[in-house]
């Protein structure tokens, strides 16, 4: 939810944010801004371009004010307090123009400080929390300075508002007076210190400027960071001195650029094979027989003590929550329950004694999901996760847990994060499975499914081309019902989400069996239903729900792989999948709905990876 970007060093700051932003634009695109300060020369009031619409439109306006400047800050809006206008959009100058601000969160007390201000000569241009917090620190800023200080009066004057503040921050704040310092600081939004060479970056990601920066540091909750081209310090908001611990950055800039395809979506579809590859790799004991994972941090005698596990996560990564339950309790025999991440925290639910809970996110972030991980520790519960991002707050305050390695995911439907969550999942299935009552030769079969697996997506892929026919059909359709039982419900829920985020087409997800209790009642012609009918003993189930739609004259969109035992003429379109083990089918079974609904949202003519209304990251409640 917003992302925001700092540069201080020797270069252009102008072009070097303006980067990246495009790289951090999937957390919010509702504005853009930057302000950039010349270096060296103080008192110089900064310049300031903003805009409501994408970084794209930024950019031509940027050129046209000729900027000059090697220190400046940006941002990139997801609208939280007041609307999507030019005068809401960040950077946000203090009324006596000494601060520039960029901020990802929500001040919850900002009336009550807004009022206080306005009491004391502040005025407002817009109609937003960060404004107010602007003004809030050029009070204690002129304030300092009037007290004659010199010495850090910016970062004094931000920990001094920040004690005054109730809610959630990622701060960027430059001052006229010292135009080549930024400082930062964090509480509840994510924020990242590139160091390189010569110069400093901030960001909410480090997507936002690898390939730039050698080193970054994950700043903590509470601290706050001052940077300058050669240095940076580190402290808390009560001004302890915090020595800083430098990560190399794992992900290469090119990760994040889009090469020949049209869509970071589809590149993402199309990415799977090798992320899938990632997710596994390194993770099969030596005899093949089950997996292994690094991170846990718990030892074969401990993890044989869960009885019972709980997995926590919010939209796509909620369905593969509840995929992780079909295949832990078939595998594994352990009891799984799941729980969206924002009902979790405020429920209270009580949890047996040997309960293990895993948190899903791909981008380790999302506050639901981060503050049910931080409410199951108070409790005093073992939690691990599966996570995509290295260093992201859920990963340093888990107690250990599983990266899933897919690279960057930029486009804002979750795609190949999703497939390889479940395959993280399944393999953990595995693992349990094994230190209970598996069979070495059953592990061994699983094991070699897994491995399959890429090259069975791959096949999936090549049929590409019998998806976009399908998908232009049905475009123009208003209403979709998935359908699948036992595990390939989830995938079911998966599809429709797919659907509804970028093509903004109204579906649902039903076990099929459930069509019959009251979604039956949305079936005619022009709600086509896709079901997710496999071999196995639920296909003579899935072949009746069927029977049922086209009884009702609903068009049927089936993906099977078993398309010899679809009675002919049954369905409308047919899919087919590879035969494959039952425990890779789910990632299977959802590839073709990635692209159906990727097709359906290009011929509808959506804006694919950046849908309205959305944003990558929620970082908000
Ligand atoms: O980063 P996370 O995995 O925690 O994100 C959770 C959801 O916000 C996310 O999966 C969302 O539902 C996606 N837009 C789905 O495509």
């Amino acid at each position: 939810m917003c992302g925001i970007i700092g540069y201080t060093g020797k270069q252009e700051a102008g072009p070097i944010l303006l980067d990246g932003l495009q790289r951090l634009e999937y957390r919010g695109y509702d504005s853009a801004g930057l302000a950039v300060c010349r270096g060296g020369s103080a008192h110089a009031s900064p310049q300031v371009v903003k805009k409501a619409g994408r970084v794209e439109v930024l950019s031509r306006l940027v050129k046209e004010a000729h900027l000059r400047g090697s220190c400046g800050i940006g941002h990139t809006r997801w609208a939280t307090h007041g609307r999507v206008s030019d005068n809401n959009a960040h950077p946000h100058v203090s009324s006596d123009g000494a601060i520039v601000l960029a901020h990802n969160g929500v001040i919850e007390n900002f009336l009550q400080l807004r009022q206080s201000l306005e009491k004391l000569g502040y005025t407002f241009q817009s109609e937003t929390d960060t404004e107010v917090l602007a003004n809030l620190i050029a009070l204690h800023y002129a304030r300092l300075k009037e007290g004659n200080g010199t010495h850090n009066v910016l970062e004094e004057a931000v920990r001094q508002s920040l004690a005054e503040v109730e809610g959630t921050y990622g701060i960027a704040v430059l001052s006229v007076d010292d135009p080549e310092t930024i400082i930062g600081a964090r509480k509840g939004s994510p924020l990242v210190l590139g160091v390189g060479n010569g110069e400093k970056m901030l960001a909410s990601d480090v997507t936002a400027f690898a390939g730039r920066m050698q080193s970054v540091v994950y700043l903590d909750d509470g601290q706050i960071v001052r940077m300058d081209r050669d240095n940076f310090s580190i402290s808390t908001l009560s001004n302890e001195s915090v020595a800083p611990v430098l990560s190399k950055i794992t992900w290469r800039s090119e990760d994040a650029e889009l090469g020949d395809f049209p869509h970071y979506m589809l590149k993402e579809i199309f990415d799977q094979p090798a992320s899938l590859e990632n997710a596994m790799r390194g993770r099969f004991s030596q005899d093949g027989s089950t997996a292994q994972f690094g991170g846990l941090n718990m030892g074969p005698r401990e993890l044989r003590q869960v009885d019972r596990i709980l997995f926590l996560g919010c939209g796509t990564a909620w369905h593969a929550c509840l995929i992780a339950k079909h295949m832990i309790e078939k595998y594994a025999r352990i009891p799984v329950d799941v729980d969206y991440a924002s009902e979790f925290r405020y429920r209270n639910s009580p949890l047996e004694k040997n309960t293990l809970v895993f948190t899903v996110s791909q981008s380790g972030e999302t506050l639901d999901t981060l503050e049910a991980q931080r409410e199951a520790k108070r409790k005093g519960y073992r939690v691990l996760s599966i996570l995509n991002v290295v260093g992201s707050t859920m990963a340093r305050e888990n107690d250990g847990g599983i990266y899933q390695h897919s690279g960057p995911e930029i486009g804002v439907a979750s795609t190949k994060a999703f497939t390889a969550q479940v395959l993280v999942a399944t393999m953990i299935a595995l693992y349990f499975g094994r230190m209970r009552d598996m069979s070495f030769a059953d592990g061994r079969e699983m094991v070699d499914a897994v491995r399959e697996l890429p090259g069975l997506v791959k096949q999936v892929l090549a049929g590409a081309a019998n998806i976009e026919k399908i998908a232009r059909k049905y475009a123009a359709m208003n209403d979709f019902l998935f359908l699948g039982r036992l595990e390939m419900f989830p995938v079911a829920l998966e599809g429709a989400l797919k659907l509804k985020e970028i093509s903004y087409i109204h579906a649902e997800g039903y076990p099929a069996a459930e069509m019959k209790h009251g979604p039956i009642a949305l079936i005619c012609g022009k709600c086509p239903t896709v079901v997710i009918a496999m071999k196995g003993e639920m296909l003579k189930k899935c072949l009746s729900s069927i029977q049922e739609v086209k009884a009702r004259k609903g068009p049927v969109i089936v993906i099977t792989n078993c398309p010899g035992d679809i009675p002919a003429g049954l369905a409308d379109e047919t899919i087919v999948l590879p035969p494959s083990h039952e425990c890779v089918q789910p990632i299977l079974a959802t590839i073709p709905l990635q692209l159906l609904s990727y097709y359906i949202a290009v011929a509808r003519g959506c804006d694919v990876d950046k849908p309205r209304n959305l944003a990558k990251s929620v970082t908000v409640e």
